[in-house]
């Protein structure tokens, strides 16, 4: 984890929020690197859940809602961690992740305050005359589809069986912040609510059929299959909207740690907003089911970043897929001192900027310390001008999982990287 933090700051991904101030915790800022990674996550997760299938719409909902939503949603009530103190030291921590009855900070067993139960909402408070309004920043993000239900079943022709997907952040007082990103007060989410009819077997079938889906998913940007796996919520862990919850999990270097839910989540938020279904056909009317997938952006970002980590004799290389990388080509000059590369090579960078491809320019030091550094950051290809360009319109490109390099014609260059990339 050491190595992935000082990575991630030494090269932009992510940095401590307002770090000058010394920071604040549970708070964390991407840099240029970190946001292109983020935003290559998102797009994938939205080509998949959304562009792909044609039973699923999206939304954006507002982060701060109604406070009401809060309390028919039952996180006013419910949405809590139970919290013990440490009677030496006087730390706080989560009761469900003290290990051995011994305290992290100070090291006594067995010292421990009864658990008393935190609610996780943030409150904020609106308006500029006193009283002001208490309000919550949203605890999860799916409240606002739930919100939307009505509007979304009215403003388009979409029929149950279907999703709604949103993408967006939520907060949380979590008492224990850490692992780095991992566990973090704000955050954001990918998720998917799938309303069902209300009947067993179809829930079942559509819970194994969520469940297949979003590994598939993971594994198909990249993720080893032996880093991930499932783990069954037993009741007493189960959210309180949950009839049935599984967690696909990584294996991290801090253990096993949940990646992403996936939750059977009944009639619960739509009985409790008093929400309900018309079919258009039959007309008959009821209130469905819900199967939610529900992944982190920035523990997807953490663990695509953990999972291509890999240290190889002369040099450390993230082996990001290329749809996530964050920086797809680097073009280099060979020498910075001779004009008629560096002119040639500006060119062939502008034309390959000129795809909406994220691609970079280098032409300090060799160039073996210039792959390292592309390397270090996952670019799948760099291109070189040299010499020989001069003479046939060729350049190398060199893959950074074999780096081998081949030779390629400058006018082949674009239709080569597209077939790669996309
Ligand atoms: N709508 C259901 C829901 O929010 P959850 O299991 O509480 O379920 C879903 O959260 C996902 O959100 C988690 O699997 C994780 O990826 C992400 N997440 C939750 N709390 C987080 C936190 N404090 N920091 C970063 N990501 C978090």
């Amino acid at each position: 984890m050491e190595k992935i933090i000082a990575l991630c700051k030494r090269r932009g991904f992510i940095y401590s929020s307002s770090e000058i101030y010394g920071g604040i915790g549970g708070f964390w800022d991407y840099g240029p690197l970190g946001v292109e990674l983020k935003n290559n996550i998102k797009k994938e997760w939205w080509k998949t859940m959304v562009y792909q299938r044609d039973d699923v719409v999206g939304v954006d909902a507002a982060i701060i809602m109604n406070p009401k939503v809060w309390e028919a949603s039952g996180h006013v009530a419910a949405f809590t961690d139970p919290l013990v103190e440490c009677k030496n030291c006087h730390h706080r921590f989560r009761a469900d992740k003290i290990k051995d009855d011994i305290c992290e900070n100070c090291g006594d067993k067995n010292n421990f305050t009864e658990p008393k139960q935190f609610n996780l909402l943030t409150e904020v408070f609106l308006g500029v005359t006193e009283p002001k309004q208490k309000a919550y920043l949203r605890g999860e993000i799916t409240q606002g589809v739930f919100v939307n239900f009505k509007n979304i079943v009215n403003s388009t022709r979409i029929k149950i069986p279907f999703g709604i997907a949103q993408i967006g952040k939520a907060f949380r007082n979590e008492i224990t912040p850490g692992n780095f990103t991992y566990r973090s007060r704000e955050f954001e989410q990918m998720e998917l609510e799938f309303f069902i009819k209300p009947d067993e077997k179809e829930a079942i079938k559509w819970f194994e059929y969520w469940k297949q889906e979003r590994i598939k998913w993971y594994q198909s940007l990249g993720i080893k299959k032996n880093n991930l796996r499932w783990r069954e919520h037993e009741s007493f862990e189960r959210a309180h909207y949950a009839r049935r919850a599984f967690d696909i999990e990584y294996h991290a270097p801090f253990g096993w740690s949940e990646f992403e839910g996936i939750h059977h989540r009944g009639d619960w938020d739509l009985t409790r907003h008093g929400l309900r279904y018309k079919d258009p056909e039959t007309t008959e009317e009821y209130t469905p089911w819900v199967i939610e997938t529900s992944g982190g952006v920035d523990r997807s970002l953490l663990f695509f970043l953990i999972d291509a980590y890999c240290e190889e004799k002369e040099r450390v290389v993230l082996k990001l897929h290329p749809k996530l990388a964050p920086v797809k080509v680097a073009v280099f000059p060979l020498l910075s001192n001779r004009k008629e590369l560096v002119s040639l090579a500006w060119k062939i960078y502008l034309s390959l900027k000129s795809e909406n491809l994220m691609v970079v320019w280098d032409d300090r030091g060799n160039i073996g310390k210039r792959y390292y550094a592309q390397d270090e950051i996952g670019t799948p290809f760099c291109v070189t001008i040299d010499f020989k360009t001069l003479e046939d319109n060729t350049v190398t490109i060199r893959d950074r999982d074999t780096t081998k390099q081949v030779r390629l014609l400058i006018e082949n260059l674009k239709s080569f990287l597209k077939e790669k990339l996309v």
